[in-house]
Order: C-alpha cells, then structure tokens, then sequence
C-alpha cells in the first residue's frame, strides 16, 4: 500500500515538474526545467546536453550508426539522438520498394528520430502516425531543407513562406503521433517575408505557431535557406530563439570537431547540440566529445558569437584506424543497405571520411571510378598499402 502510495505521489512530482517546465518560460523556472528535461526524453548517461546525429541524405543510415556505435565504450553512450535522412512522406505511404530500409531503427531504436519531408498535410500526417508506430524516440518534421528538388515542391524550407500553413499541418500530424514532434528549420527561407517583418521576429512568431501546434522541440541550423552552407552557422540566433520559447531548441551548424562539439554542448546557448558533416569525416566525434567532458578536458564554453575556431585546443588522444574504419563502413554497409543503394551511399561517405587523409582528393577520385564496393574497399586499402607520403 505504502508502494503504490509512493509510486503515486513521485509519479505526481514528475507530472507536475514536467508540465511545469513546459508552460512556464525558463528564466524563471531554470531549475524546475534542468530536472524536468532529464525526465523529458533524453539519455539518462547525457552530461552536458544531449549530441545528436543530423538527418543528411544518403548518410544519416544504419551503416553511419553502427559505425558511430562501434566507437562508444562502458559509460559512454556517446550519440544520444539519431536522425534519420529525410524520408519521403508520399513514397513512404505510398510503401516504395526501399520504405523499409529507411525505417530501419537499427541499432538502437530509442535513439531513433526519424525525419520526413514532403508537401501535403495528409501525407506527412499519415507518414508520421505509421513511423510513431515503430520503436523510436520521435518523429521529425523537415522544415529546413533549401535543395531546389525539394522547395519547389513546396516542402522544406518552404512551410517556413506560411505561417498559418504550417501550423495546420502541424495540428494534423500531432494528432496521430504519440512520441515527440519535433522540426528542423533554418532561419527564414531566405525570400522577403510574407508580413514584410524582421526574419527574427518572424521566426519566433513562427516557432510559437508551431509549439502551440504541439511542436516539442526545435533545431535551428542558423542559415537561411538561400544561404545554403555559403555563411558561417549564426549560433546566436540559437541562443536567442531559445530564450523565446517554452520547448527546448537545439542548435546546429559548422562544428568541425570534439573539442567545438564540447564547446557547443557545454556553452548553455541551446538545450541540444546537432552534428552532421563532421560525424561523417569523424565518425568517433560523439565519444571523443564526451571522453574528454568525462576527463575535464571540456574547453571553454564558447560565447554565442564566437566561431569554434576561437575554442583553443583540446588535447585528447583516441587511438583511431582510419583504414579499417573505411573498411567496416564497407561492411556495413552490405550488410545493411540494398545492393542498389551501395554506390551512391559509399560515395558520399568517403567524400567526407578521405578528408581525413594527406591526399583525399586524390583517394577520392579513385573511389568514384569504382562501380562496385568491392572495387571501392580494393582501392582503398591500396592507398594504405601504397603509403601516404
Ligand atoms: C549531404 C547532406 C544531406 C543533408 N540532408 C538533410 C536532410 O535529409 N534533412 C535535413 O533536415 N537536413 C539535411 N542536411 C542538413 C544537415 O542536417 C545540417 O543541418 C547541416 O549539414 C549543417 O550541419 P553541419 O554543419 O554539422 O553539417 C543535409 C546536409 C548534408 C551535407
């Protein structure tokens, strides 16, 4: 009796902390919030903020994680979240031939957030109810991405054109996902606004539009859609956008290494930090990261301003085989992806991973002759054998 009255009355706390912290704004419940967002989703082994994969297409995959996996040891988790790449919400509806490759939430499915895209409320709706369905820790809505494929259909970075749209088709998909709901976007899409405002302004009123839609969390990749990568990530539209807001907003864009991942994490400007290009080059980089918070090693919190070059060194030491993490990656991938998507799949990581290399460029354009993975692990290690001066 004792039990189930204890039970109840803990269970009551967490109720009311968690709400709490979601209605009210976090200046003035910093602490309420820092207990009630550990109870809110993420790892209970998280130090700093949680470190998330990005969704990037043709990368955020199976193989990507495992490999990111094989680098985290006893107590270190390493990536909290992962997204997946961009699932097309019509095609994946529609049950395309390569559907269930994209829902795969190997290896460990609570980590899993899986991005869709596309341009009809029902569609992505739909899409999103029968995702929620399978073991994962949320649904992802694409609000971000600038590729012209893609925005000139009307979704990505383009919900961002309409505010009332995009909170409809919010509403609508909310409905059908129990998990948490969450969205990716950029700064505006880039264009002149429909109210004629100021891009913050809007993009605040933007965000509260899609949190009173029942959006849980944000990441903002501070670009605008017409930016594309060509401008430097503006972290302290991170930092001002979170203090905007209720749900807690995660920050992305140009961190390069663990030591800026770290800088990022522990910097207090954002309540997650996402990596993408860098976890491809550096497939290590979220245990690396949180190796060196675990020795103390963490570099000084950076000002939102700053860029992570200003983060000064970090020494740390992990003892990486850059051949035979090529080579598992070309494991992994058979094991994991369709024959027809191994070529592409393998290009696009090497044309991070060889950056890694005195002569990447050259690896490189040896690897994109190829036509098969065999050919791909062949020249690969031939460039070990050959050696790298
Ligand atoms: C090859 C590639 C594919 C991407 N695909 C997606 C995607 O599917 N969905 C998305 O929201 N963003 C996508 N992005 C953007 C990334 O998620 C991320 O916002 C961007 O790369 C900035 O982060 P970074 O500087 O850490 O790479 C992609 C980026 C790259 C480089």
């Amino acid at each position: 009796m004792l039990g189930i009255s204890l039970f109840a009355v803990m269970g009551t706390l967490l109720f009311y902390i968690y709400f709490m912290a979601k209605s009210y704004p976090r200046q003035e419940l910093s602490a309420v919030f820092a207990l009630s967002f550990f109870v809110y989703n993420f790892d209970n082994d998280t130090m700093s903020a949680p470190y998330m994969l990005a969704p990037m297409a043709e990368l955020s995959h199976r193989p990507l994680r495992e490999l990111i996996e094989t680098f985290s040891g006893p107590g270190l988790s390493g990536c909290s979240e992962y997204f997946t790449e961009m699932i097309s919400a019509g095609a994946f509806i529609a049950g395309g031939p390569f559907e269930s490759w994209y829902a795969d939430n190997g290896p460990c499915p609570r980590k899993i957030v899986y991005q869709i895209v596309g341009s009809d409320p029902s569609h992505l709706a739909r899409a999103a109810s029968l995702l929620d369905q399978n073991e994962c820790l949320g649904i992802d809505i694409n609000m971000g991405c600038s590729a012209p494929a893609i925005a000139r259909t009307g979704a990505g970075v383009r919900w961002m054109a309409d505010i009332g749209k995009a909170g409809e088709m919010i509403a609508l998909a909310r409905k059908g996902v129990k998990r948490r709901l969450s969205v990716k976007l950029r700064l505006s899409t880039g264009y002149a606004l429909p109210e004629g405002e100021d891009e913050f302004v809007y993009l605040v009123r933007f965000c509260r539009r899609l949190e009173e839609a029942g959006v849980e969390l944000i990441t903002l990749h501070p670009r605008t859609g017409r930016e594309k990568f060509h401008r430097t990530a503006r972290w302290d539209y991170v930092s001002a956008l979170r203090k905007e807001l209720r749900i807690p907003v995660a920050g992305n864009g140009d961190i390069a290494d663990a030591a800026g991942f770290l800088a990022r994490a522990s910097s207090g400007v954002c309540d997650a930090v996402m990596v993408g290009r860098a976890a491809v080059k550096q497939p290590w980089i979220f245990a690396q990261a949180r190796q060196m918070e675990a020795a103390g090693l963490g570099a000084a919190p950076l000002g939102t301003g700053e860029s992570v070059a200003q983060s000064g060194e970090v020494f740390t030491k992990m003892n990486i085989n850059i051949e035979e993490t090529g080579l598992l990656f070309l494991d992994l991938l058979a094991k994991y992806q369709p024959p027809e998507f191994h070529l592409s799949r393998a290009q696009r990581f090497f044309g991070y991973f060889c950056d890694n290399l005195k002569w990447g460029n050259y690896v490189k354009t040896l690897l994109n002759r190829e036509t098969e993975l065999s050919g791909i692990g062949r020249a690969w290690s031939g460039y070990f054998r050959e050696g790298e001066e």
